[in-house]
C-alpha cells in the first residue's frame, strides 16, 4: 500500500491546513513528518475557523487517526494549549491522535536560545518565529535531545536538567539582554508534560508499516515549504527540518519506493514571513491588495506577509525536488480584480537570463523576468465547479500547467472546505 504526501512548495502558508482537511475523507491516517509549532495550518469549515501547529489538519474527521511523527519536535506548553482548544470538540484525542516516541521536545531553554541566537544576530536575523526550533533540532543532531520516549524513563528529568544548566550556559555566552523566570517557565513546562503523558505513545514507523500491510490509506502533512527546507531553501533564511518530500521518509520512517503521489500546494501568487530573499516581492500597491485581500497575517505570529507575483523559477525548482505529481493552486480568488497579473518565468543573473534557482538570490543578483498575462474580474468564491472559472483564469492556469509540466487538480477560490474545485 502507498503514502500520498502533501507539502507546501514555496515559504509556507500555502493552505496546507486546508486541502489536508479537504482531503482527510480519503485517507485513514494523517501523519505529520517534521517542523513543529512554527507551523500555523488554518482550516475553516461550519464558519469555524481553526489554527492547529503540531496536531495534524486531519483531527476533526471522526475516522481519521492523526500522528505526530518521529521527525516532528514537540513543545509540550504549546500542545497543552492546542489539546485546550480542542476541548470543546468531541474528539477521542486517546484514541485519534499518537505521539511518537522518538519525537523530539522542545525545552524552555530551547525558546531562551531561539531568542538569543535571534538577538545576537541583529539585522541578520532570521525572523524565527522564536519557538525554539533550530536549537531543538541542533540537539537532535547533536545527539544532546530529549525524545517523547524518555518521559517514560525513570531518570529522564535527571537529562533534562542537565540540558537546560547547558542551555543557560549557552544563554549567557551569547551575551544579550534577554529576561526569563526559569523557574515559571519550568512549572509550566512540567505541568505540560504530565497532560502530554496522557496521550497515546507508540513506535510510529512500526505502527504505519503495519498499517501499510493493512492497506490503509496514508496522508503525510508537510509543515513550512520547500524554500524553507534546511538543505534547498533559501539558507540561512530556512527552518531546521527537511520539508521536502524525503523528509517524510526521515520524519515518519516510511521507505522511499512506497510514497506515491505527492501533492505540491502553491498560491496564485507568492508570500513569504520573516528575512530573507524575495526576487518577486512587491512594495507596490500590487502587493498591499494581495496583503490586504489575501488577508496575509501570519498564523503562528500574526507577523504581515511579505506578498509578490507568483514565482515560477522557484515553483519549477520546488517541483523537481520533490518529484510533485499533483498541483493545488490556492487563493486564485485574491487575485481576482486585477487587470494584468505578472508571472515570473526567468531571472536576470548578473547581466545573464537563467531559467533556474541559482545559489544566491539575493537582491543584488537577481532581478525576475515577467511574462503578463490577463487578470479576470470576476468572484470565484461561490464557484463549486471547473466549468465556471473565468477564461483568463483558465488560461493563467494552463500557462502554469505547461510551465510545470504537472496538472493542477485542485484550485481553492476561499478559506472554506467547500471553497474547493476540483478538475
Ligand atoms: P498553511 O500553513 O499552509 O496551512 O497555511 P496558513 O493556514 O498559514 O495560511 C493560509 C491562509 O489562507 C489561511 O488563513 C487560510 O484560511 C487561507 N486560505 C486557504 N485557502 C484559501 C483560498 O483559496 N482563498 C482564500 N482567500 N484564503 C485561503
Ligand atoms: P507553515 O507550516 C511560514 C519561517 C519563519 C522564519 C523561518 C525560520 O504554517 O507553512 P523558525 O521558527 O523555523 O526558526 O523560522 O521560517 N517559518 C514559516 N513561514 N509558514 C510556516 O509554517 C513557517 N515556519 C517557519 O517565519 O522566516
Ligand atoms: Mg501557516
Amino acid at each position: 500500500m502507498a503514502v500520498d504526501l502533501l507539502l507546501g512548495l514555496q515559504w509556507g502558508d500555502e493552505g496546507k491546513g486546508k486541502i489536508v482537511d479537504v482531503l482527510t475523507k480519503d485517507y485513514d491516517i494523517i501523519a505529520r513528518f517534521q517542523g513543529g509549532p512554527n507551523a500555523g495550518h488554518t482550516l475553516e469549515f461550519d464558519g469555524i475557523k481553526h489554527v492547529l501547529h503540531t496536531i495534524p489538519s486531519g483531527i476533526f474527521h471522526e475516522n481519521a487517526i492523526n500522528l505526530v511523527g518521529n521527525g516532528v519536535v514537540i513543545d509540550p506548553v504549546i500542545f497543552k494549549k492546542e489539546l485546550e482548544n480542542l476541548s470543546k470538540f468531541d474528539l477521542d484525542i486517546k484514541k485519534k491522535l499518537l505521539i511518537s516516541r522518538k519525537a523530539h521536545l522542545i525545552l524552555p531553554t530551547h525558546r531562551l536560545l531561539d531568542a538569543a541566537s535571534e538577538a545576537a544576530k541583529g539585522k541578520a536575523k532570521i525572523g524565527s518565529t522564536l519557538k525554539g526550533i533550530g536549537p531543538t533540532y541542533m540537539d537532535k543532531t547533536g545527539r544532546n535531545g530529549i525524545r517523547v520516549g524518555d518521559l517514560e524513563l525513570e531518570n529522564w528529568q535527571d537529562k533534562y536538567r542537565a540540558l537546560a544548566n547547558k542551555h543557560e550556559a549557552m544563554i549567557d555566552f551569547y551575551d544579550v539582554d534577554i529576561e526569563y523566570d526559569l523557574a515559571e517557565l519550568e512549572r509550566e513546562f512540567f505541568t505540560a508534560i504530565e497532560r502530554l503523558k496522557e496521550l497515546t505513545f507508540i513506535d510510529s514507523e512500526q505502527y504505519l508499516y503495519d498499517a501499510q500491510k493493512e492497506k490503509k490509506t496514508i496522508l503525510a502533512e508537510g509543515a513550512q515549504g520547500s524554500l524553507l527546507d534546511i538543505d534547498f531553501g533559501t539558507y540561512p533564511f530556512v527552518t531546521s527540518s527537511n520539508t521536502t518530500a524525503a523528509g517524510a521518509c526521515t520524519g515518519l520512517g516510511v521507505a522511499p519506493g512506497k510514497i506515491k503521489e505527492v501533492f505540491g500546494i502553491f498560491k496564485a501568487y507568492t508570500t513569504r514571513v520573516g528575512s530573507g530573499p524575495f526576487p518577486t516581492e512587491l512594495f507596490d500597491e500590487n502587493g498591499e491588495t494581495m496583503a490586504r485581500v489575501g488577508n496575509e497575517f501570519g498564523a503562528t505570529t500574526g507577523r504581515p506577509r511579505r506578498c509578490g507575483w507568483l514565482d515560477l523559477v522557484a515553483l519549477k525548482y520546488a517541483v523537481r525536488v520533490n518529484g510533485v505529481t499533483q498541483l493545488m493552486m490556492m487563493k486564485g480568488d485574491v487575485l481576482s480584480g486585477f487587470d494584468k497579473l505578472k508571472v515570473c518565468t526567468a531571472y536576470n543573473y548578473k547581466g545573464e537570463t537563467i531559467e533556474h534557482l541559482p545559489f544566491n538570490i539575493e537582491a543584488e543578483n537577481v532581478t525576475p523576468i515577467y511574462t503578463e498575462l490577463n487578470g479576470w474580474q470576476a468572484d470565484l468564491t461561490k464557484m463549486t465547479e471547473a466549468s465556471q472559472l473565468p477564461k483568463a483564469l483558465n488560461e493563467y492556469i494552463s500557462f502554469l500547467e505547461k510551465e510545470l509540466e504537472v496538472p493542477i487538480k485542485i484550485v481553492s477560490v476561499g478559506p472554506d472546505r467547500t471553497q474547493t474545485i476540483h478538475r
